[in-house]
């Protein structure tokens, strides 16, 4: 008699109001193409741009309809989530959520905090390390704590970079001179970051990134490589083998990632084993400082004939087939459905572990 599989009913919720959106729609397609429909059946849960949660049936629907990756276009009766009470009806009777969504409100503890209230286990990072790791002046305070390298920066409030931009910049080049970089303190995708070279640029860079945020950092450029490490597990986390970013345009900007395909991802990277085992640590580290579990992509800086520094932590890192936190596994052995299994065992585990 062949054995009884009961499969078990995963939500996965993308889209959203955040700047990533299309990247969390095309993660999102690749998951649901992956899953392991003999252990899992799928309710696919959109949320548009403007924040309206869809049904299954809404969302199955907006997936054929929609070309690409932008559900911006479609239109549901009423708004937001609390308009929506058949939506949540539906996480009351999934095993598990899966959020596959960057930036604000998927990747920053505020999708967490509404699984956690609905008792519902849920995949990736818990509330307080999807905030954590979400504002990146929070992340450098905990790695800072930990002991762990980070780049130097200083944190600014949006009001006083508008009310006195000079005295900002003065300090600013004080600190670090040029080039310096800006960015929101939480962005995504590159999403509102400059790079600096003159007082002039200075000032528009700080406006841009405060189109994204209250509070800004800037921060001391470095000259190296960009290493990324992939790191999985709960209370024992593994690290992958490592990849490199190697953006042709002037950094891995928003258009270098998603627009002009002009950067090249290695995986492996070519370092020496002595390098990247130093990386691999830290990756651990930067992970469990901030309290992470399931996922995480940690990314570094390597500066020529100098020591790796920690760069930033994404706790919901870009997922499709090809991104590169799903092809470091692919490196050390780990298929793209066992990967999507293994994070789905995990969410439940740590569920447990929570609740025990
Ligand atoms: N301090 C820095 N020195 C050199 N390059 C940087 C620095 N900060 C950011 N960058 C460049 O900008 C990109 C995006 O910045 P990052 O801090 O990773 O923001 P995001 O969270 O949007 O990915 C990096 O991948 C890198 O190319
Ligand atoms: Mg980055």
């Amino acid at each position: 008699m062949p054995a009884i599989m009961t499969t078990q009913r995963v939500a996965i919720i993308f889209g959203g109001n955040s700047g990533e959106h299309e990247v969390s729609v095309a993660s999102a397609r690749s998951v649901m193409a992956a899953i392991d429909r003999d252990r899992f059946e799928v309710a696919p849960l959109a949320i548009t741009r403007s924040g309206t949660w869809l049904t299954p049936e809404e969302t199955a629907s907006a997936l054929t309809r929609v070309e690409g990756q932008n559900l911006a276009t479609i239109q549901a009766e009423g708004a937001g989530l609390l308009s929506r009470p058949e939506v949540l009806r539906w996480l009351r009777d999934v095993s598990i959520a899966f959020p596959v969504l960057h930036g604000t409100n998927g990747e920053d503890g505020a999708i967490q905090g509404l699984f956690e209230v609905a008792n519902v286990p849920y995949v990736g990072a818990g509330v307080t390390a999807s905030a954590a790791g979400m504002d990146k002046t929070v992340t450098k305070a905990l790695w800072r704590d930990a002991g762990l390298p980070v780049v130097d920066s200083m944190t600014v409030l949006r009001r006083d970079a508008e009310a006195d931009p000079q005295r900002i910049a003065r300090e600013a080049e004080r600190q670090f001179g040029y080039p310096l970089f800006v960015k929101p303190a939480c962005s995504g995708s590159s999403v509102g970051v400059s790079k600096v070279r003159s007082r002039e640029d200075l000032t528009g860079a700080l406006i841009e990134a405060g189109r994204w945020d209250r509070k800004l950092l800037i921060e001391r450029a470095i000259v190296g490589r960009e290493i990324e490490c992939a790191v999985l597990g709960n209370d024992q986390p593994q690290a992958s083998p490592l990849g490199e970013i190697a953006p042709t345009a002037e950094f891995y900007s928003y258009e270098a990632k998603y627009v002009e395909d002009s950067t090249a991802l290695y995986a492996p990277a070519d370092l020496d084993e002595e390098t990247a085992a130093a990386i691999q640590q830290l990756a651990l580290a930067a992970y469990r400082a901030i309290d992470c579990a399931g996922m995480a992509r940690v990314d570094f800086f390597l500066p020529a004939g100098g020591k790796p520094v920690l760069n930033e932590i994404n706790t919901i890192p870009g997922f499709t087939r090809i991104s590169m936190y799903p092809r470091l596994w692919q490196v050390a052995g780990l298929s793209y459905r066992d990967l999507i299994t293994r994070l789905i065992e995990l969410g439940l585990e740590r569920y447990a572990e929570t609740h025990r």
